[in-house]
């Protein structure tokens, strides 16, 4: 009877309509830019990105913080982070030539994607960085190929249970791998350097980095025994960000990370990386668009904006479930979200709580900074979000 009694679609448009709020309150220089006229628009808080850097140094003290470029590769992005220290991950040959732009120094930069074109071996040679991830004996023979004593890392798989963007699938290895593998990049004349893991993107399960810094301990111990000397333990990204519903803190997650890190390592590697891409970008950005449709079919109420999963909101696709906000009051509905596109494929949410919206009206879509402009594309002749950073 209780359960009933919950009215559901009233907690979800209120999360969001006090995200929104919280989100203008913090950044009033924002509601000039509330209402553009063209759109969609991703607005991002450059300032907040930097705050969100120093806040993870102070948390994760004794981590360099690499942040994962691929999450959004604004120049003004990496440019802000490079001047306050940051660190950098990145996969290709244009990442990598972004970096170096913005005046970091190669050795302040890492690739952790363990399988890499070899063209983008050869570039980082002619810059000479010379650290990277693997996870099979081709890649590292395609290093070795390229570089004598280069770095590698290698990545073990743990599990990305409560992880709403897992990565667990495609890369990682068992231990008994792990160890072959950085006996293998010995004998390749290659420095075995390592070891990385990644929780998941969006991790919400602590339990994820219990089992990473633990099985990378064991790793280590192994390599130890094997007279392999290794001097770096990544803990890769992960961090989450409030999206239609809570996430866990910076604070929190580093709190747990230490107390890990004292029990499965007490001497500590020589340096410890954590390569965050969203927990860095993801709630410092709004997409705003509008409303461009509606349509009743069946039982369902649509309601099409003009962006959607090609040209911005790709996350929606695979379980990232974004807040919206419509600027409204009235009886609330459930909407299905369409995106632009005639592709059915495209339909950006479903279930989403709002009041009636109109052709024309402005939808503010929290949280997001991370890995949305960086899968856009142009499809079907729609824009991709315009990137602006409101000044205070
Ligand atoms: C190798 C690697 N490192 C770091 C990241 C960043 O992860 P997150 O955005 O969850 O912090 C990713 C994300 O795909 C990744 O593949």
């Amino acid at each position: 009877m209780l359960k009933s009694a919950i009215d559901h679609k009233a907690i979800q448009f209120e999360f969001a309509k006090k995200t929104f709020l919280s989100f203008i309150e913090e950044r009033k220089h924002f509601i000039p830019y509330l209402r553009p006229e063209k759109t969609p628009v991703l607005c991002m808080d450059l300032d907040g990105i930097k705050r969100r850097y120093i806040e993870l140094k102070y948390h994760f003290s004794k981590f360099n913080v690499y942040y994962a470029v691929k999450a959004n590769d604004h120049e003004r992005i990496i440019k802000s982070l490079a001047e306050l220290g940051s660190h950098f991950e990145v996969a290709s040959s244009q990442e990598l030539s972004k970096v170096l732009q913005a005046g970091v120094s190669p050795n302040r930069i890492i690739s952790s994607n363990p399988v890499k074109p070899p063209d983008f071996i050869e570039y980082c040679k002619e810059v000479g960085m010379d650290r990277f991830a693997v996870d099979s004996y081709t890649e590292i023979d395609k290093i070795a190929a390229v570089m004598k004593r280069a770095r590698v890392y290698v990545r073990v798989v743990v599990p990305n249970e409560g992880s709403d963007w897992p990565l667990s699938k495609k890369f990682g290895v068992d231990l008994d791998t792990a160890i072959d593998l950085l006996e293998y990049a010995r004998e390749k004349n290659l420095i075995p350097y390592g070891i990385t893991f990644h929780v998941g993107s969006q991790c919400n399960n602590f339990r994820n980095w219990f089992i990473g810094i633990r099985t990378a301990a064991e790793l280590w111990e192994r390599a130890r025994m094997r007279g392999l000397k290794l001097q770096m333990l990544n803990i890769g990204g992960g961090i989450p960000v409030k999206y239609s519903y809570e996430a866990l803190s910076i604070e929190d997650i580093a709190y747990y990370v230490k107390g890990l890190m004292q029990k499965f390592f007490p001497i500590l590697p020589h340096e410890l990386q954590m390569e965050p891409g969203r927990g860095i970008v993801g709630d410092q950005g709004m997409m705003i668009c509008r409303v461009i449709g509606k349509a009743k079919r069946g039982e369902d109420n649509w309601l099409y904006i003009d962006t959607g999963v090609f040209n911005g909101l790709a996350e929606a696709l695979g379980g990232i479930r974004y807040a919206f906000y419509l600027d409204k009051e009235g009886e609330l509905k459930e909407w299905t979200i369409g995106g632009v596109s005639c592709d059915s494929m495209d339909v950006v949410a479903r279930n989403v709580a709002l009041p009636e919206p109109e052709v024309g009206d402005y939808l503010y879509i929290l949280s997001a900074g991370a890995y949305t402009t960086v899968y856009a594309a142009p499809f079907n002749g729609f824009p991709v979000p315009e990137v602006i950073f409101p000044q205070g």
